[in-house]
């Protein structure tokens, strides 16, 4: 193992040819960012309001190839008001996966539901269209007004697959099977924008979809997130209930319900707006990074993760498949003992406090992969 290793910790400071700590994912600044700051603050408009915003919300409609775009200060909260137009309330349960970052299970619990954590595909690890089939067999109860569970007469409100590390889950499947149960789906596309699965953008299928801009994306506004849809009256919705649920008017303080301060600050998206004019420039140079890859990982008969057939993945996070959860310790105690930063993927949601109640199936391929996958580090390099 640790000749393996050593060579793997080689390879990537050639790669990145650097001799100093390798980071997972660093932004990138090659364009127009300090010239939209510099707009924004001689504007003064640097706050919840201003062109940035505006034009943001245009472009990233255009990018997710939906008709509305809808800027929100993170993507937790974007997939949490997502959520509540989708129609879960307090009470409800959401069907989701156990293999994924805390805040997809977070944004269901902030609107006072459960999660419902169902196993993933091991291609894709994205949610299983044959997990979800199995537990709506088993458990579902299908109504005039929705599905039901039959075990605990809650309402299944929505499905929520996640596109692990940009690589697309297996949307028709999905797509059909909550189309028969009356579910709602609400894409967590926090990790792939830019994905496509059969030359549909992830983000662009479900009900709604939600990105993410933090700064370890591949995209950053620092902090942001966006929901997209084709639902004029869900963008409308969300775009009231994100901005304080204000009503316009020159100059009365009017709410007409309760709603949340989660704009995008026009100084964030003038930083995103000079990034999504690079992103297909960075989803090229991530994907020569991953041919990079996966010539040295065919040579050392090391498992690399690849797209599936008929996706197209942003290879925002790259990862190996180690043999085992001992090997997996290993090569993270080597690489991070030696600078270059790799980390374990999630730990499955259910083993966290706050969801250790929840409903969860066998988990078979989630832990699975639990046991082996590690990201390596993907940050942009030879840009062009
Ligand atoms: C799968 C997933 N969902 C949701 C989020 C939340 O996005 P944010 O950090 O912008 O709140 C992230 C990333 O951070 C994520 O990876």
């Amino acid at each position: 193992v640790s000749s393996s290793v050593e060579h793997t910790i080689e390879f990537i400071r050639e790669t990145f040819s650097s001799k100093e700590f390798i980071p997972l994912h660093e932004p990138r600044f090659y364009g127009n960012e300090k010239k939209y700051l510099n707009e924004a603050i001689d504007s003064t408009y640097v706050s919840s309001v201003g062109p940035f915003v505006d034009r943001f919300e245009n472009e990233i409609a255009a990018m997710a190839e939906t008709e509305f775009g809808v800027a929100a200060v993170n993507g937790t909260a974007a997939l949490q008001v997502a959520l509540k137009l989708a129609g879960v309330n307090e009470g409800d349960e959401v069907i989701t996966q156990a293999l994924s970052f805390v805040a997809t299970a977070n944004s269901i619990k902030y609107n006072g539901a459960e999660p419902i954590f169902l196993d993933v595909d091991l291609g894709s690890m994205g949610l299983s269209p044959a997990a979800v089939q199995a537990f709506l067999e088993e458990y579902g109860d299908l109504r005039e007004d929705g599905t039901y569970n039959k075990q605990t007469s809650k309402r299944i409100a929505a499905c929520v697959p996640m596109h692990t590390f940009g690589f697309p889950a297996d949307m028709d499947a999905l797509l059909e099977l909550c189309n028969q149960w009356k579910i709602p789906l609400v894409e967590d596309a926090a990790e792939s924008i830019g994905s496509y699965y059969k030359g549909r953008a992830c983000g662009s299928m479900g009900m709604m979809g939600v990105y993410s801009f933090n700064g370890n994306k591949i995209i950053t506004s620092g902090g942001g997130g966006a929901i997209v849809t084709n639902d004029g009256e869900l963008a409308r919705r969300a775009k009231h209930l994100t901005t304080t649920a204000k009503v316009a008017h020159p100059y009365e303080y009017e709410h007409d319900e309760l709603g949340f301060n989660f704009r995008m600050p026009n100084i964030n998206a003038a930083l995103i707006c000079a990034q999504l004019e690079q992103l297909e420039a960075f989803i090229q140079a991530k994907r020569r990074l991953a041919e990079k890859y996966i010539e040295f990982f065919g040579s050392m008969d090391v498992k690399f993760r690849v797209e599936e057939e008929n996706t197209f993945s942003n290879y925002w996070l790259m990862a190996v498949e180690l043999e085992n959860r001992d090997q997996r310790e290993s090569f993270l105690q080597s690489t991070n003992d030696a600078g270059v930063m790799t980390r374990p993927i999630w730990k499955l949601l259910y083993k966290l406090p706050m969801y250790s109640s929840c409903f969860r199936d066998e988990q078979t391929n989630a832990q699975y992969l639990e046991d082996r996958i590690v990201n390596i580090p993907s940050s942009v390099i030879d840009y062009e």
